[in-house]
């Protein structure tokens, strides 16, 4: 199937989910968003809290959905497999808990994805011998189907019949490897309601932003004259890097209109409109009631600040002999051959390290005139740790090394507190007094802007070894990661839970 299954779950559900790998690659399933208390051993990326599942063999993700409800997705996490190997989570509230909203007369899953029409494995490896960006993708895609603005039948488009007068929630997704996307419906307002499993206070927008790894549900009323409409994603790119304005479309069918009847395409902000992302980003807030607290933490125990840059190092099998890489304090990740949590909790030596730096070697002007000084990055597995309960503050800051962009980072394990972002030079003087500590939204993937900043807040109570990185997926295969381990807390009740016995082996 493609997309995936949907795995419907209630609140407070334990699942247990046999995954059998069919494919010719090894294999691991990443619950996105899950918080996986005290159980990484269920998160999924590969060498981080697992080894892959191997072809012919099976893992039984064993999951407690606690405190979580709403859209979140699961995909593949080993290279870039997770381009073909998605599918949507919804999350009910608990038997007897509605939505904080009108209840919605239907609801629909939007997973807004990307199609190679090569195998993508041979894309990556032809472009890191290249030592270059690997090609686009062919096509995007609206539940796994492009929609007739590409050159297919008009056969693999999405549509989604509704009644008029009638009000759709729609779990919108995005699933694309590279892309940060816009979505609209023409004729239809959008009103964001809950991004990344948390409720938001309503808003509405003639178009999202949503970056991939991200979810964002939107209450659609079908108050239009009955007809055909688009809705359609492109996506957003305001750096000056290779240019894809690609349009993948779907339609909002009104029942007992014939499909003969022209949909009519809605108004996209442009490939570069960074005025319309910073301005939907901000409206963005936690409902923070009584009913729903946000417990952003008011006293940080431990202030982190990570550039986020690219670079070129050297590479004997490129064929220019330099490759491009991406880091974070001039670090790039090198992926270990055993999982962390593994060597973590069996206390195995010499796979990873915990000197991470909490803060980048030398203080630059990070996003000043392009830097062609000090390029080249240092390679390691090293990790930061964080002490059980403590809280951290992390200020993501990207940088002018070779190009600003924007980054969209998820950390494995938690949901956290944007509490502030801006654009140019983090001051640590002047805009922490700027923060928003009342109802800042949750989540767990947050685009930093580009040439900007992005401050995040979160409680260290979840002991295990847990991934950060950008979710485009070739920053990912670039270096632009690094994980954390949180200690245990004092007693077994806050510490990791033993691993499961068919945990693959390495
Ligand atoms: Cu959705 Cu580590 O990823």
């Amino acid at each position: 199937m493609f997309p995936g299954p949907t795995v419907y779950a209630r609140e407070g559900d334990t699942l247990l989910v046999n995954v059998t790998n069919h494919a010719q690659y090894n294999m691991s399933i990443h619950w996105h968003g899950l918080k996986q208390y005290r159980n990484g051993w269920a998160d999924g990326p590969a060498y981080i809290t697992q080894c892959p599942i191997k072809t012919g063999h099976s893992y039984t993700y064993n999951i407690t959905i606690t405190g979580q409800r709403g859209t979140l997705w699961w995909h593949a996490h080993i290279f870039w497999l997770r381009a073909t190997v998605y599918g949507a989570i919804v999350i009910l509230p608990k038997q007897g808990t509605g939505f904080p909203f009108p209840q919605p007369y239907k609801e629909a899953n939007i997973v807004l994805g990307e199609w190679w029409n090569n195998d993508v494995e041979e894309v990556v490896k032809q472009g890191n011998k290249l030592g270059l960006p690997p090609n686009m993708s062919d096509a995007h895609t609206i539940n796994g189907k492009p929609g007739p603005l590409f050159p297919c039948s008009e056969k693999h488009t999405y549509a989604l019949e509704v009644e008029q007068g009638k009000t759709y929630l729609l779990r919108i997704i995005n699933a694309a490897l590279n892309d940060e996307l816009f979505f609209a419906i023409a004729g239809h307002n959008l009103t964001v309601v809950e991004i990344d499993a948390v409720y938001t206070k309503p808003f509405t927008s003639q178009a999202i932003l949503i970056a991939p790894g991200q979810t964002t549900n939107v209450l659609v009323q079908a108050n239009q004259a009955p007809g055909r409409y688009f809705m359609a994603s492109r996506p957003f790119m305001d750096a000056p890097i290779s240019i894809d304005n690609k349009t993948a479309t779907g339609i909002l069918q009104y029942k007992g209109i014939p499909n003969t009847v022209q949909p009519v395409l809605p108004q996209l902000p442009a490939l570069n409109d960074t005025a319309f992302a910073l301005s939907f980003n901000a409206k963005l807030r936690s409902l923070n009631t009584a009913q729903f607290p946000a417990s952003v933490p008011l006293k940080v125990d431990r202030h982190l600040f990570y550039t986020i840059g690219l670079g070129i190092n050297q590479c004997t099998t490129c064929l220019n002999g330099t490759q491009l890489t991406a880091s974070l304090n001039n670090i790039t990740f090198v992926m270990p051959q055993i999982g962390l949590l593994q060597a973590h909790y069996f206390n195995t030596k010499g796979v990873f390290t915990t000197d991470f730096p909490d803060r980048p070697p030398t203080p630059f002007n990070y996003t000043g005139a392009p830097l062609t000084a000090n390029l080249g990055t240092k390679r390691g597995t090293r990790l930061s740790k964080l002490a059980f309960n403590s809280t951290v503050e992390l200020v993501l800051q990207d940088t002018n090394l070779l190009t600003v962009e924007s980054h969209p980072f998820h950390l494995h394990g938690y949901n956290f507190f944007v509490v502030g972002t801006g654009v140019g030079n983090f001051d640590p003087k002047k805009d922490p007094a700027k923060y928003n500590l009342v109802d800042p939204p949750e989540r767990n993937t947050i685009g930093v802007p580009t040439g900007g900043w992005v401050a995040i807040r979160f409680r260290a109570d979840n002991p295990g070894v847990w991934f950060m990185h950008c979710h485009l997926e070739l920053h990912t295969s670039w270096g632009l990661k690094t994980a954390f381990v949180v200690e245990n807390g004092k007693d077994s009740d806050h510490s990791i839970l033993p691993p499961p016995t068919d945990l693959p082996p390495c």
